[in-house]
């Protein structure tokens, strides 16, 4: 690895970290910042007072660059070299070189505010600016004061304007390390393809026919672009005359991918074969793939952005920046000259796309941050002034604050209270912490351990989709329980029971269509969770014994209403006279559920009236994901806080507010009150009465 750039700047990178507490390192991708920086830190004696930590914004490349560190180091990953991820600690004693993403580092800053252990912080792909990554660099520099003696920060990037960084504190020096890039020639298409993937196909396979060896890096969106053209490359590939072009071996690249899956891309290819490497936007920055010739790029990115006035995420498919388009064309000329081919005509690179990617902060719900902001209990901490690189929305901080009062977090005061410590403490989102200490409360600890575990591993949720038909599923396979037609949270508990009754059966899981991976990761997420419960509730509770015990109807009511109570803020309302849902404290359209849930309605073919959900998400349509079904009388108490609510209190300003703002919170309280009259007026309730006749009268 002596060739990498970064390592020919050792001198001049180890003297100016000497001499500063903070330094920007600003290099191309693949130049080595990820794996040597720390490596010529760890030679150079930093290790020895403290462990070098490094963070990334993304888990897969915590875990790749982590082993592959190993690997050059000659060490087994977890003991001199480490990862840790939530709720995968590969770190031991002997670890010195510990990467970790942003948020494992946020967490233990609030558990260890001097992060004492830790003599080097590097803060790696902060041109991702991400979330975690944007609230580290404003906590580094609190940091540095009190630890400008032995603490060095680094940050690095392959893009970021580093001067912008380097004024944030206050004129640090950034180093640039010019990269070898070798001339990559760019290709506009002429018009936009109608579809990108087909677009791609074509594109590739003409590559692959004509032109001379070197790997084919794609850039889709997500998964689901990547296993449909992988198939069509497949197909495509197959379909070629034998002895007219190289082998070829197609290799999908994304976050969902299962490890072993994912090193593959690391592994050189055999000999005469081309690899096509079809990738999210992965490999743009954080993972560097050899051997890339050719680039196409689709240009765009799937994004998740949450309104904050509607509290509805939308997963996107937007146009990347000029600042992306650069990068992916970049990725061609590592190894020697080479193309990229873009699907967007130049009008629209020069035209159309933002000079740089929009940070995440600034599309984020803010609710688990400014939880932890209040938990650290920073002096002059009002959370509107942090000092942020690019500030959040007003109304962004706003909703987060709205929702840590509604689940009683913060009280009417915008300080924190006690539950909401103790909320900060659980590495999750602030309705499912609410949700596990409401549970422990009702005695339904055990259940809702299980179902913030389902929750928690994503990749288990839905059966795994078979491979004929992408339809959504509108029914569970029929040996799956149905959540008693209560919502998808029961589901999910049911699951978990029924694998559990079978002894974490393996084949279970397979004649069920779960993926076994993830059923085995939330019985470990679950065993993490339980254990962080005892320590905060000082032990109070037994885990272990409820858990041998069956949800009997009594515990899944209880269930019900701890849920209630945590998604306070995730609440929706049956709209009689309309065929949806409102979701209430937000100035949102209706919504419906998500044709995946098991949410059943009554014998009089009623919906419930009230539900909670895990998700407000814009696909077609506005959908609740994972429901469930509560009741009036848990309702009440939150309808009622509604009312009270004053976000300018909320947010810990202690001076008089001017008029703007005062007048903002006010009309925002009214449109509250105006929102949650309960469905229990006069003409609605004649109303609802006719369609229950009407509906019984249909079934007949
Ligand atoms: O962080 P930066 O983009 O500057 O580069 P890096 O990730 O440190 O990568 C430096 C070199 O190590 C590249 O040539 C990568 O291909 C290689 N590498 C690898 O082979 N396997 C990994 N898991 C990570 C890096
Ligand atoms: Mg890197």
């Amino acid at each position: 690895m002596g060739d990498l750039p970064i390592v020919r700047f050792e001198e001049k990178i180890v003297e100016t970290v000497k001499e500063n507490p903070v330094v920007v390192v600003i290099g191309e991708t693949g130049s080595g910042k990820s794996t040597q920086l720390p490596r010529i830190l760890y030679r150079r004696g930093y290790a020895k007072s403290g462990i070098i930590a490094v963070t990334q914004p993304r888990r897969v490349a915590a875990v790749s660059v982590s082993r592959r560190v190993a690997q050059e180091q000659n060490v087994r990953i977890g003991e001199e070299v480490g990862y840790a991820i939530r709720f995968e600690d590969r770190t031991s004693e002997k670890t010195r070189i510990k990467y970790l993403t942003d948020g494992v580092l946020l967490r233990e800053s609030l558990f260890n505010p001097e992060l004492n252990q830790y003599s080097v912080i590097i803060l790696d792909e902060a041109h991702e600016r991400s979330l975690n990554t944007d609230i580290l660099l404003g906590l580094m520099k609190r940091l540095i004061k009190w630890r400008h003696s032995n603490l060095k920060v680094l940050i690095t990037s392959a893009t970021l304007d580093g001067g912008k960084v380097s004024r944030f504190f206050s004129d640090c020096p950034v180093l640039t390390v010019p990269g070898e890039l070798f001339p990559v020639e760019i290709v506009h298409i002429s018009e936009p393809p109608k579809s990108y993937v087909e677009a791609s196909l074509k594109k590739a396979i003409d590559i692959h026919v004509r032109e001379p060896e070197g790997d084919i890096l794609i850039f889709m969106t997500g998964q689901d672009d990547i296993e449909k053209l992988v198939l069509k490359l497949e197909e495509r590939v197959q379909s070629l005359e034998e002895g007219s072009c190289m082998d070829a071996l197609i290799l999908p690249l994304h976050g969902s991918l299962p490890p072993e899956m994912q090193v593959r891309v690391f592994s050189p290819p055999p000999p005469n074969c081309r690899r096509f490497i079809v990738s999210t936007n992965i490999a743009e920055t954080s993972l560097t793939v050899d051997g890339v010739v050719y680039v196409i790029d689709s240009g765009y990115v799937k994004q998740r952005q949450y309104n904050p006035s509607t509290g509805m995420y939308s997963l996107e498919v937007v146009q990347i920046s000029k600042v992306q388009a650069k990068q992916r064309a970049g990725r061609a000329g590592r190894t020697r000259p080479g193309k990229c081919y873009r699907l967007y005509p130049s009008t629209v690179y020069h035209d159309d796309f933002l000079d740089a990617t929009v940070p995440e902060i600034q599309r984020s719900s803010l609710a688990g941050t400014v939880l932890y902001l209040k938990s650290l209990d920073l002096a002059d901490m009002d959370i509107l002034k942090f000092d942020f690189l690019d500030s959040p929305s007003v109304k962004s901080l706003e909703d987060a604050l709205k929702q840590l009062y509604l689940v009683d977090a913060l009280d009417e005061n915008g300080s924190i209270t006690s539950l909401g410590r103790k909320m900060a403490e659980l590495p999750l989102e602030p309705s499912l912490s609410r949700t596990l200490l409401e549970a422990n409360e009702l005695d339904c600890l055990s259940q809702a351990l299980t179902v913030v575990s389902m929750l928690s591993s994503e990749t288990t949720l839905l059966p795994a989709p078979s491979k004929s038909s992408e339809k959504k599923r509108r029914h569970t396979p029929l040996n799956l329980p149905d959540g008693f037609g209560l919502g998808d949270h029961i589901q999910l508990l049911q699951i978990y029971e029924q694998w559990y009754q079978t002894d974490y059966n393996i084949d279970w899981c397979k004649e069920n269509n779960l993926q076994v991976r993830g059923m085995l990761f939330v019985r470990d997420v679950r065993k993490q969770l339980s254990q962080i419960m005892q320590k905060i509730t000082e032990g109070s509770l037994d885990v272990q014994t409820s858990n041998r015990r069956r949800g009997g109807q009594q515990e899944y009511k209880n269930l019900r209403k701890a849920l209630c109570i945590g998604y306070a803020n995730q609440l929706a309302e049956r709209m009689i006279r309309h065929n949806g849902y409102r979701p209430l404290g937000f100035k949102s359209e209706l919504v419906q559920v998500h044709p995946s849930s098991v949410l059943k309605s009554d014998e009089d073919g009623m919906l419930p009236n009230y539900v909670v959900y895990h998700e407000l998400i814009v696909t077609s349509r506005p959908f609740m994901r994972n429901v469930c079904a509560v009741e009036m009388r848990w309702v009440a108490p939150i309808l009622a806080k509604l009312e009270k609510l004053n976000v300018f209190k909320l947010s810990g300003g202690s001076s008089q507010p001017d008029n703007q703002i005062q007048e903002v919170a006010l009309t925002v309280e009214k449109k509250e009150i105006a929102a949650v009259q309960p469905p229990e007026d006069r003409a609605s309730m004649i109303q609802a009465a006719r369609e229950r006749f009407l509906a019984r009268k249909g079934q007949k």
